[in-house]
Formats: structure tokens, sequence, C-alpha cells
């Protein structure tokens, strides 16, 4: 399977983020994302699209018993390897779809940033509801259907250069999106509010909190973050398997 993580480029732009270089402080999205973690002491965690592994490393941070991070990027592993070991924390190669869910095995499931990768979503959901074990947390970061229904994922510029505005097309039709990100040419895909929110509903999971990401106030001077309130670029979601 393609994934542009592992291209030298992208891989090198990838890098340079603050988020790659700072962790979790450095992401906008962090300060609403932490609060939903449930208390993880002595729990087994999943997260699916590890990246450099900085969930894994809070997770255990916050006395996970046992953390399990799998990416299809051979080379965010390697990265997650030298990041953010800890004893607790086992990396994997391995796709989101690919991966086995064995029933009822974890407590919490996490996924930040990467299910706009996945085509069909309300297949994982599934899975995920099957390996949690009952009352078991999904909390999932996703690109928002108004961000991935952007045409081109991108802002119409003024003729000085200053977004004008975010133009949307085609939003009920989902899939596959061809989009520009860092400078490369990056496939994501696009899922509606609607099947997000009720490919959970409808897979027996309960909806605990959904929230679009705010950039907090310390952050709002770094350049292009006021432009982050004029449409949202993330959904953050917590469900509860019920069982
Ligand atoms: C934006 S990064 C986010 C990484 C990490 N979750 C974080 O928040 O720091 C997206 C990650 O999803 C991974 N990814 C994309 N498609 C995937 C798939 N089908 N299965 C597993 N991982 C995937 C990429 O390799 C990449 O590491």
């Amino acid at each position: 399977m393609n994934n542009e993580y592992d291209n030298k480029k992208f891989f090198g732009e990838y890098a340079k983020m603050p988020r790659s270089k700072n962790g979790l402080t450095a992401a906008g999205e962090w300060h609403q994302l932490k609060p939903l973690f449930p208390l993880l002491q002595g729990k087994k965690v999943l997260d699916l699209g590890c990246g450099y592994g900085w969930h894994c490393k809070f997770a255990a941070e916050q006395g996970a018993a046992h953390v399990l991070g799998i990416d299809l990027s051979t080379k965010m592993i390697e990265e997650a390897e030298k990041r953010n070991t800890q004893n607790q924390i086992e990396y994997r190669v391995c796709g989101i779809e690919q991966y086995e869910y064995p029933e009822s095995m974890w407590d919490c499931v996490v996924s930040n940033l990467a299910l706009h990768y996945i085509e069909d979503l309300e297949k994982i959901f599934q899975k995920v509801y099957k390996t949690l074990k009952p009352d078991g947390v999904f909390i999932f970061n996703i690109e928002h259907p108004i961000f991935t229904a952007g045409v081109g994922q991108n802002w119409i510029y003024t003729e000085s250069g200053k977004p004008e505005y975010w133009p949307i097309d085609n939003y009920f039709f989902s899939g596959e999106r061809n989009t520009k990100f860092l400078g490369c040419d990056v496939i994501k895909q696009h899922h509606t509010l609607t099947q997000l929110l009720m490919g959970l509903l409808n897979n027996h999971f309960e909806l605990g909190v959904v929230e679009e990401a705010k950039p907090p106030k310390e952050m709002m001077d770094l350049p292009g973050m006021k432009d982050e309130l004029r449409r949202p670029m993330m959904l953050l979601v917590k469900a509860i398997a019920r069982k």
C-alpha cells in the first residue's frame, strides 16, 4: 500500500513541522484532545497511525500497562522507536486496515490525524468496537469534513496573497481527494459528518464528546493560526463502546 509518509521528501518536510520537533505541546488540538482521555493507569492502549509515537508516550507516562502503536510507515515507526520508547510501548509497522483487532483486548483506542487516510471507515469503527473492552473508549481526531471537502484543501487567495475564503464542493461525494500537503501529492479520504457520527452510533458506540479544534490563545499569534477560526480543520470525537 502506498503511503506518502515513506516518501523521503515528504518525510523530511513532516520532520520540520512544530509538532514533529516539539511533540504534543506544539499541536494546536492537544489542549482539546488531552481531556478526552480516561484514566490510563494500568490500562491497555492502542494507537492507530501512531506516527512518531507522541500519544503512545503520553499513555505510558499516564501509567498505561501496555501500549501498542501501529503505523503503515516504516520510517515513522523507526522515528517513534528513536524518540518515544518506554518499556510498556510496542511499535509495529502495520496498516490500520490490516491490524487483527483481537476481541475485547483494549481499554482505549486512540487515533490522531490518521483516519482521513482510510477509505472504509465504518469497517474500522466495527473493528475498533470489537477490540475494545466493554465501556472501552475510542478517541480520535480526524480532518474535519469541511476541511476534506475543501476544493484542493486550500484557501482561495486574494491578489495580494491573503486567504479570502475556504471553498467547499462535492460535499456529499465521499471518497478520494487528491491534495497538496507539505508540497507533495497526498491522497486523503473525505467522509461526511453524518458518515462519521452515524458510523459510530450505528455500530453500538455512545457519543461522549464531539469537538472542533480551535488553537489555544497562546498559539494565536503564530503564522496562519487566526485563520484556523475561519473554518474547522479537525474534528475530535470521544466514543464509548457499550456492550
Ligand atoms: C499526520 S500523521 C499523525 C501521526 C500521529 N498520530 C500524531 O498525531 O503525531 C498520520 C500518520 O498516519 C499514518 N497512516 C496513514 N495511513 C495509514 C494506514 N492506512 N494505516 C496505518 N497508518 C497510516 C502515516 O504513516 C502517519 O504516520
